[in-house]
């Protein structure tokens, strides 16, 4: 039997229908709000200037650099044509202090790491273009949200993950890479700026060529992020751009729209709203944004686990007979890994062995099968509350762009660690569709989604190769 109060700690995590449809038709409205007009506080909706989809039949070697997460990556990408593709890469974890130093300092880290790759793999290429005008092709992966005014150029709008270089925000950041490039001498040219979920998308549909309709690309991993293509008439604010800007996207029909759905419900109308989540927000530095964002993706399950635990330890309702050593991780904010849902969640054993480890790395040296079993239910609440709550999200979308009076096939491409190794994510997102009254049982089968892997990188190669083709 599990104690009452933690039983409570996990019935605040769940999710009933009624709440899911209600979270549908907010997400619809303010969808069209964010496409209407920037705000600072509503959904961004951001126009990315991306008004072609992949074929298949892209051809050609591009670069691509993806600045996600803790990681930067250069990669050049072989696009045979066929909707396959060869790949090159060099991955390097972003030290902390350039994650929160001074702008200058780190474009300059990634210059350099960028001459690192091309030493390694294209030494050649790049001396062939040193002294030529034509540059080699670079698409830039740059997952925050960015103000975009041209496929290539973009203002940050603000950090998210962790990230806290203050000087960049309001900066072109494209701008701001390519010149740190060329003060480096490296013959490379910023051709496109796409986010993650961009990239998610144009891969997917480079994969599966002809054969489907992807309407959406959606990222789960350390942030959480989803693109669609909308009609340009649709996207309202893109009037209130510069002539320049407007200029560009002269006789185009759609575009990509990044929906920078991590600050969906800034304002907290409809999201649920716990004692731990409210906690966690305290700690972030990009507090009161991207509350939808802290309540399902990586870089904040663990912390939500961790933090619950601690109050129930406090109160006296678990671990009773634990000595907890107070400079234990235990203890310690963001120390508890979104990798402990998963491995939990796995644990098949009789005595749920992984669950014990997880918690003796956490601090906790001894547990009894109780309070065992407790942390996999608690863990698990945690992990159907964010698959639920990426379900109405995603319905909402599916809603707003009318997919299913369009094809019969709806794909949706995916990318991110808690997607890919969260144990049956997919089937909990799935059963969350079946209830939702947009979705329900008989579209729930029309829908396929695909783990795009590695969308970032191929999707920037893919953007820097539509530029040209
Ligand atoms: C960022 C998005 C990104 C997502 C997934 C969020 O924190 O704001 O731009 O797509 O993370 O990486």
């Amino acid at each position: 039997m599990i104690e009452s109060q933690v039983q409570a700690a996990i019935d605040q995590f769940e999710i009933k229908t009624e709440k899911l449809n209600e979270i549908v038709d907010f997400f619809v409205s303010e969808a069209a709000k964010g496409l209407a007009e920037d705000k600072p506080r509503t959904m961004p909706m951001i126009p990315t200037f991306v008004t072609k989809i992949p074929t298949g039949k892209e051809k050609g070697l591009f670069l691509a650099a993806d600045l996600g997460g803790s990681n930067f990556r250069v990669c050049s990408v072989h696009l045979n044509g066929d909707s396959t593709h060869t790949m090159k890469q060099m991955k390097w974890a972003v030290p902390h202090e350039m994650m929160v130093g001074n702008a200058d300092q780190f474009w300059k880290y990634l210059a350099e790491r960028t001459h690192e790759f091309l030493d390694n793999y294209h030494l050649e290429e790049k001396n062939d273009h040193k002294d030529k005008d034509q540059k080699l092709s670079m698409g830039f992966t740059f997952s925050f949200p960015v103000h975009q005014t041209g496929i290539n150029r973009g203002t940050l709008i603000r950090w998210t993950k962790g990230y806290d270089i203050k000087d960049a925000v309001g900066t072109d950041v494209c701008v701001a890479y390519q010149d740190a490039l060329d003060a480096h001498g490296i013959p490379v040219h910023v051709a496109s700026m796409v986010n993650d979920t961009v990239g998610c998308l144009l891969t997917r549909s480079y994969e599966t060529g002809s054969n489907s309709q992807t309407v959406i690309g959606a990222i789960l991993g350390t942030g959480s992020n989803a693109a669609y293509s909308d009609r340009i008439i649709r996207i309202l604010k893109l009037d209130q751009y510069s002539e320049e800007t407007k200029k560009q996207i002269e006789g185009k029909k759609v575009m990509i729209v990044n929906t920078e759905w991590g600050s969906f419900d800034n304002d907290l109308k409809i999201l649920p709203n716990t004692q731990v989540d409210k906690e966690v927000n305290l700690e972030t530095p990009n507090r009161d944004f991207h509350m939808f964002e802290k309540r399902v993706s990586g870089m904040f399950l663990g912390e939500i686990v961790r933090r619950t635990l601690e109050h129930l330890y406090s109160a006296k309702a678990i671990f009773t007979e634990a000595e907890i050593a107070k400079d234990s991780k235990f203890y310690s904010v963001w120390s508890n890994d979104s990798s402990f849902l998963s491995i939990v969640r796995a644990d098949a054993s009789n005595d749920l062995k992984d669950v014990g480890a997880q918690l003796a790395k956490l601090g906790v040296p001894q547990t009894t099968m109780e309070e065992r079993k407790a942390v996999a239910a608690l863990s698990h609440a945690i992990g159907l509350r964010s698959a639920r709550l990426m379900a109405s999200v995603l319905a909402g979308l599916l809603k707003k762009t009318r997919s299913f009076e369009k094809f019969d096939i709806v794909d949706i491409g995916v990318d991110g660690a808690v997607i890919e190794y969260y144990p049956h994510f997919e089937d909990m997102i799935r059963e969350a569709l079946r209830e939702i009254d947009a979705i329900g049982p008989e579209k729930e089968k029309r829908i396929t989604i695909g783990l795009s892997q590695d969308g970032s990188g191929i999707g920037g190669a893919l953007s820097a190769a539509m530029t040209t083709h």
